[in-house]
């Protein structure tokens, strides 16, 4: 008996041994030291509480791109790059070879077979049909409309009421919570005030936040792991089995008062999303309740958090920078149509570079291919962007990247410098490019004007400010903040 369990473990030691070998052959260009069994996983575990940060030392190190090779046996395995001509080759020059993939649609089961989820002719009839309703004027005045109405009723009471009391708040919660109504109303023409002065807790806003993070967590663990655990019912799957069944709920509830309404044909005033997608598409076979449901889940996702990161560490950045802060007071002073204010929309790209909401995204190869890096990609190769480190790279944006400079992006002429999409990366690149660009800077440029001309607005002194492990870059502990009125004199000339 001895004699065969030696046998066994001397046999299971060669293949070992083997395998650790094969996968130092095929694996090139190491990121990390590769561990027996554990692969490159270790060192990532410890820094995981500052994994971007981490990921950007690793891929600078080794010159923007290399392998990443996760535990033995599942599948964990990434090529990395940081490089912009990569990028750019990959999101535009070959696009049609990288493409989301199967494993991406799992992992984001919950958004179904929207737009982010989806690939080739299923992503173009959602891209053409979501451009169709996103760029128009009506759509640019209906955002417009509801932002400010949503400012004035509201995200002043609230700031006024935190004010008046002398407490403090997180001013992501509130951006979430107003972000949330925002989207509400714009696909589904209806406001469940959210942001109000008592900050109820709202059934749906809770499960939809749940949905959101739990996404991260099946891109931490193997693939057969977190597929036993939804198998079973337990753990992380188990809470968020019942985060997505209220959301869903209350979407169905949604889809099916808006049928109600079309059919009695009492539908003319209304001009939210689901109702223009209903009508244009009436007849059409695919456009059942679960295609509504999920272009709606993905229009959440897109317009809700990465709003919110993004104004609430603009708003962070701009409490540490006085002087920054100073020139945005004095341009929407001078500037009262947010379209003409530059400062502030530079002050909003240095922001987005530094903190993109969106910090990596993943690709899958179809075929060979080479990258212009020198790196060989073989079919269903796993490509990892790390958007991240793109606003943080030297060759890209010069010594001071780290520097939080909206000056960078102000022309000799006074206007917006342009930098290609594939090194300005927090919108996307190439023909998946963010179909809400342009209605973002509306949306944050009313919000971030509104309450600058309004309000001072204090970071708590050694508040932690720490980014979250999802798949979104928001606040681990939110921004706590005090909220003072700016007198008279100081904002509103
Ligand atoms: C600061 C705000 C925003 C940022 C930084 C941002 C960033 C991004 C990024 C990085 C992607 C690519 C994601 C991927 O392919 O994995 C994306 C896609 C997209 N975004 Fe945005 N987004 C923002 C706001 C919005 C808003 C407000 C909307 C709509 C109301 C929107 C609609 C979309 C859509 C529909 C796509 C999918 C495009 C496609 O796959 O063809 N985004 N966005």
């Amino acid at each position: 008996m001895l004699g065969i369990l030696q046998l066994i473990a001397g046999f299971s030691a060669i293949m070992s041994l083997l395998f650790h070998f094969h996968r130092r052959r095929c694996c090139r260009d190491p990121l990390l030291p590769d561990w027996p069994l554990f692969g490159m996983l270790p060192p990532v575990m410890k820094n995981l509480w500052q994994i971007h940060d981490y990921a950007t030392q690793v891929l600078h190190r080794n010159g923007g791109t290399g392998d990443f090779l996760g535990p033995w046996f599942t599948g964990m395995n990434y090529l990395a790059t940081c490089d912009p001509m990569n990028v750019h080759h990959m999101l535009s020059k070959n696009f049609a070879n990288y493409i989301k993939g199967l494993e991406f649609r799992e992992i984001f089961e919950a958004f179904g077979d929207g737009i982010f989820t989806a690939d080739s002719d299923s992503w173009k009839y959602h891209r053409t049909l979501l451009q169709s309703l996103f760029k128009t004027k009506s759509f640019d005045m209906l955002l417009e409309k509801i932002v400010r109405e949503k400012v004035e009723k509201s995200l002043f009471p609230v700031l006024d009421h935190v004010e008046r009391k002398g407490i403090e708040v997180d001013l992501q919660d509130v951006f979430n919570r107003f972000n949330f109504d925002i989207v509400c109303s714009i696909v589904l023409g209806s406001d469940p005030n959210c942001l109000a002065v008592d900050f109820p807790k709202v059934a749906c806003e809770r499960a939809f936040n749940e949905a959101e993070e739990f996404i991260f967590y099946r891109h931490t663990v193997p693939k057969s792991f977190w597929k036993l655990q939804r198998w079973l019912g337990i753990g992380p799957e188990k809470k968020n089995a019942k985060a997505c069944e209220v959301f869903d709920k209350f979407l169905h509830e949604s889809i099916a008062s808006k049928r109600e309404q079309l059919n009695k044909k009492d539908e003319k005033e209304n001009d939210d999303l689901l109702t223009c997608l209903m009508r244009e598409e009436e007849g059409k076979e695919h456009v059942d309740d679960k295609f509504l449901r999920d272009t709606a889940f993905n229009l959440f996702v897109a317009g809700r958090d990465t709003i919110t990161s993004a104004l609430t560490w603009f708003f962070w950045l701009v409490a540490k920078h006085p002087s920054v802060e100073a020139k945005i007071l004095q341009e929407i002073k001078q500037e009262k149509e947010v379209k003409s204010q530059v400062y502030l929309h530079a002050a909003l790209c240095e922001a987005l570079r530094l903190y993109p909401p969106i910090p990596f995204e993943t690709k899958q190869a179809i075929k060979q291919d080479m990258l212009p890096s020198g790196h060989e990609v073989g079919p269903r190769t796993k490509i990892l962007v790390s958007l991240y480190t793109m606003g943080r790279t030297e060759e890209t944006w010069g010594k001071d990247c780290l520097e939080f400079k909206p000056e960078r992006w102000i022309s000799g002429k006074g206007g917006i410098v342009h930098i290609p999409s594939y090194k300005f990366i927090s919108f996307n690149a190439g023909p998946r490019t963010c179909l809400g660009k342009d209605l973002s800077f509306i949306q944050m440029k009313i919000v971030a004007s509104s309450i600058l001309r309004n309000y001072h607005v204090h970071v708590v002194e050694d508040h932690p400010i720490s980014p979250t492990l999802s798949i979104v870059l928001l606040m681990k502990y939110g921004l706590k903040v005090q909220i003072t009125k700016r007198g008279v004199e100081e904002g509103n000339s």
